[in-house]
């Protein structure tokens, strides 16, 4: 684990009491600090020891929810719906795109680590259905225009 990470690993732990009930948001915070993206297995074992819970339970948490990983991503982390709403309006189209576009499966990241694709339930906006996330950005009405567009701008922004 970087330095860095350590140090703020630390610290975010000391904000929150020692329960598990506090896991998911201890975890949030830590993924969001670390540049991959995701939560190192150094990680999963200090978080654990601090909360008195089995690094089975961690572990458990992050395969559950598709926005943690505990393994390196991109820089920007995509997030494209696959829920039915977004299905209908033409995700499935557009995950092809993006893999044909980024030139990776979903699931991968980028050779430059800019990008990882995934896909995810639904992320709360079927109202702008096709949606997706980048990072903690939400995108809705998605077309292949605007996704070119979107890909763009955060390519600009290595
Ligand atoms: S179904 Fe895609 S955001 Fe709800």
């Amino acid at each position: 684990m970087r330095n860095y990470l350590a140090m703020e690993v630390e610290k975010i732990l000391s904000e929150f009491p020692k329960s598990k009930d506090y896991l998911l948001e201890i975890l949030h915070e830590i993924q969001n600090k670390n540049p991959n993206s995701y939560i190192p297995p150094e990680v999963v074992q200090k978080v654990a020891k601090h909360l008195n819970i089995k690094k089975a339970q961690v572990y458990g948490v992050i395969g559950y929810y598709s926005m943690f990983s505990d393994k390196p991503r991109g820089k920007y982390v995509i997030r494209i719906c696959a829920s039915p709403v977004c299905s209908m309006m033409g995700a499935e189209n557009l995950i092809e795109y993006l893999e044909k576009k980024l030139n990776v499966k979903v699931g991968e990241t980028t050779p430059d680590e800019l990008f990882t694709l995934e896909t995810s339930e639904c992320l709360g906006n079927c109202a702008a259905a096709p949606a997706m996330m980048v990072n903690l950005d939400m995108y809705g009405n998605l077309t292949p225009g605007m996704v070119d567009n979107i890909l763009k701008q955060y390519s600009q922004n290595k």
